[in-house]
């Protein structure tokens, strides 16, 4: 059996459930995987909708050129169709976008034009108002607008809310959707409602955008609207694929919450997806007082993980923004990232001489005096000079006759901080006794390493 092109291949995605990131969900929560579609996203099933209405219209003709503003994963959908299908394509996109989007765009032979973020979308400069322009300029184009172009939601109408009707063998309670077009949600909504009204639709939305508050309100706040960094979600205008019918709530996912779920997808699930499966996740965890055990809850995981390895998927970028959860760094966490220094003791009996030698050798500042191998004391570099200044024939005296308080001890939990706070002019370091009863000490020095480190 094969396919006779790739676009054969669009939609028919696994519905997996989710065993761990949403045990404190008393649902059952499945996810519905739209990586496994050809350009790795849910778009390409809309993308293809919308190709095939507009031929069906005459819109679109034979060798014409597709320009559209996109995100990036419509427009992987549209460059493949328009590869099989034999039309060009100009996108139109953000700087917000990953680098990674465009790029595969790019592989697909398709133009792609890079437009500011932050401008209003009525902004000649804007991303919407430049393909606009670019369909007048351009002979033979065709422009989908994704937003308000009908056949996206019905790309989902007829199938991504069949397919989830048919997995669940009609059991599904809940539709979880990040909602960016309104296509999915609507679409997929509009299905599963027709078969049972009972069923709820949650729409995700991120902070910065209008659909929460239009949906609660009926007004459009331009107040609600800033930049923001998830992706694929949320809007400054409404798009007329979002049918607020539909939808029961919104629920507003930040963008720090939807980063760091989309890396515990893939920790936890073993499933790399994009960010706005993070963002639903969150969304769904916020809400779940609302489920009750006997609910089945679908949540649309629109893309796949691999755009966004400059982004979510980077430590760097992620520190950049404070997103980084870094674990609180501890006595042991010091010591793990040394190298093992067993700590040189002396015995309280042995010699100032003897001191001096191995202070020497060893090119160390301090000793610690041990009594049956228990630490008693210290000897520095500083007391032992003093000392000797005052009195030369101390030499051969034992250490303990000069010894100072020992250096303190902390535990291996104890944090950085509470050992910074302990090092001073008088205590130059401290000591630590490891899990396998050694002795080590903690300078100031292991401090600006593990910190900087
Ligand atoms: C990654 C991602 N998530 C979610 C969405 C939202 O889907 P829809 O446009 O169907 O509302 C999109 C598309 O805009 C997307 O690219």
């Amino acid at each position: 059996m094969w396919y006779n092109n790739i676009l054969e291949t669009i939609g028919n995605t696994p519905l997996v459930r989710l065993n761990n990131i949403t045990k404190d969900i008393s649902a059952t929560v499945l996810a519905k995987i739209e990586t496994t579609n050809p350009g790795n996203s849910i778009k390409d099933r809309m993308a293809v909708k919308m190709i095939e209405d507009a031929e069906k219209r005459g819109v679109l003709k034979p060798g014409g050129t597709i320009i559209e503003g996109t995100s990036g994963n419509t427009g992987m959908g549209l460059a493949m169709a328009a590869i099989i299908k034999g039309y060009k394509c100009i996108f139109t996109t953000t700087d917000k976008q990953s680098k990674e989007k465009v790029d595969a765009l790019r592989a697909f032979g398709a133009e792609v034009i890079v437009c500011p973020t932050n401008v209003d979308p009525e902004d000649p400069r804007s991303y919407y108002s430049v393909s606009s322009r670019l369909e007048r300029e351009v002979p033979n184009s065709w422009k989908p607008n994704q937003y308000d172009n009908l056949a996206n939601s019905q790309a989902h109408y007829e199938q991504t809310g069949p397919e989830i009707w048919k997995q669940t063998e009609g059991k599904i309670t809940h539709l979880v959707v990040g909602v960016g077009t309104g296509g999915t949600i609507s679409g997929a909504g509009k299905y599963l409602k027709e078969q049972n009204p009972n069923i709820k639709v949650w729409g995700i939305d991120t902070y910065g955008s209008v659909f929460k508050k239009y949906k609660e309100t009926g007004i459009l706040d331009k107040d609600e609207i800033y930049p923001y960094i998830t992706e694929g979600i949320g809007e400054d205008f409404l798009p007329q694929n979002v049918n607020f019918d539909i939808i029961d709530l919104f629920e507003k996912v930040t963008d720090k919450d939807a980063a760091l779920m989309t890396r515990e997808i893939a920790r936890k699930e073993g499933i790399f997806a994009g960010n706005s499966a993070g963002s639903a996740i969150a969304g769904l965890l916020q809400l779940k007082d609302k489920l009750k055990p006997e609910d089945v809850v679908v949540v649309i995981f629109h893309d796949h993980g691999s755009r966004y390895m400059g982004k979510m998927y980077n430590e760097d970028w992620l520190r950049e923004r404070g997103f980084l959860k870094d674990e609180k760094l501890t006595a042991r966490s010091i010591l793990a990232k040394r190298s093992n220094q067993e700590v040189v003791t002396l015995d309280c009996e042995k010699t100032i001489l003897e001191a001096i030698n191995i202070m020497k050798t060893l090119s160390i500042s301090q000793l610690p005096v041990t009594q049956q191998g228990m630490v008693i004391g210290k000897v520095t570099e500083s007391n032992v000079l003093d000392s000797l200044l005052e009195n030369p024939s101390l030499k051969s005296s034992p250490v303990k006759d000069i010894m100072t308080a020992s250096l303190p001890f902390v535990d291996l939990n104890t944090s950085i901080d509470k050992i910074s706070s302990m090092i001073n002019k008088d205590v130059s370091a401290v000591l630590v006794e490891d899990e396998q009863g050694k002795i080590e000490i903690i300078t100031q020095y292991d401090i600006i390493e593990a910190i900087s480190g």
